[in-house]
């Protein structure tokens, strides 16, 4: 370490307005991101969101900027997305499911700048095949990850007779009346504030079941549980009610 100052502050001292330019550069290069990704599902994807390659400051929840994959792209189909000249404040480039304020709701696949400081310009990331229909965005980044310890996921139908495994979780929800309160459903298709679903995970639900499910999703989302429950109401909200 006193040998790096050493070295240091002759530099700084003759010519800090150089070394000031440089780093001015780097900042507006930066590194480039160039993602491919196939895609299932987008046009599922409610118009209140998008699939972005978006760039977060650690800790920030609102992507600093968003490229957007295009609505148009073609099912399945392989897509390339650039997210070019990235700031040297970012600390990760996503592929992400965010809405209108780019505030992310899901990740779908994560790149940590500190592992590429030493690589060349372009980074090149390919993420595979993601299926962004919000249902599945719920059942693997939701139900897979905070409910299915208890729903299902160790065998049996799980807590309440409410199974939420991959598969199970859809036709045990969407309509399916509730075994512990009468006359309410889990899930009531196009309305989400009549859904106990919304209800025991909303703030203010603390006391509708025994198990009180309120932070089931904070320590999962921290700061972004608002706009993964908003997510599931739009999920409920856009189901086809049984009259349509
Ligand atoms: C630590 C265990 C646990 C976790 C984790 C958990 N639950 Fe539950 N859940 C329960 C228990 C226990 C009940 C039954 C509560 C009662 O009897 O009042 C229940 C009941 C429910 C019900 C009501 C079912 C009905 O028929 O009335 C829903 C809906 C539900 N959970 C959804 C979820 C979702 C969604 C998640 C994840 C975000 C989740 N749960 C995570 C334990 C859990």
């Amino acid at each position: 370490m006193l040998t790096l100052l050493a070295a240091l502050f002759p530099l700084v001292s003759c010519d800090s307005g150089d070394i000031i330019d440089k780093t001015t550069a780097y900042d507006s290069e930066g590194h480039t991101v160039k993602l491919t990704v196939s895609v299932a599902g987008l046009d599922e994807l409610s118009d209140k969101y998008t699939l972005a390659l978006a760039t977060f400051k650690s800790g920030d929840n609102y992507a600093l900027t968003a490229y957007n994959i295009p609505a148009t792209t073609e099912d399945n189909g392989a897509v390339s997305i650039i997210a070019p000249h990235i700031d040297s404040q970012v600390s990760t480039v996503e592929l992400a499911v965010i809405n209108r304020l780019r505030q992310r709701i899901v990740t779908l696949a994560s790149i940590n700048m500190d592992d590429y400081s030493d690589a060349n310009d372009t980074i090149s990331i390919n993420a595979g095949t993601v299926d962004v229909r919000m249902f599945s965005i719920i059942q693997q980044h939701v139900f897979d990850m905070s409910c299915i310890q208890c729903h299902g996921g160790n065998g049996g139908n799980g807590a309440a007779n409410l199974n939420l495994t991959q598969g199970q979780a859809f036709n045990n929800l969407v309509d399916i009346p509730s075994t512990r309160k009468e006359g309410r459903f889990r899930v009531v298709s196009g309305a989400a504030s009549q859904s106990l679903l919304h209800q025991i995970l909303a703030e203010g639900g603390e006391d509708i079941l025994h198990y009180n499910h309120t932070e089931v999703l904070s320590s999962q989302f921290k700061n972004d549980v608002a706009a993964v429950r908003t997510f599931i109401d739009d999920w409920i909200n856009n189901l086809k009610t049984s009259q349509e």
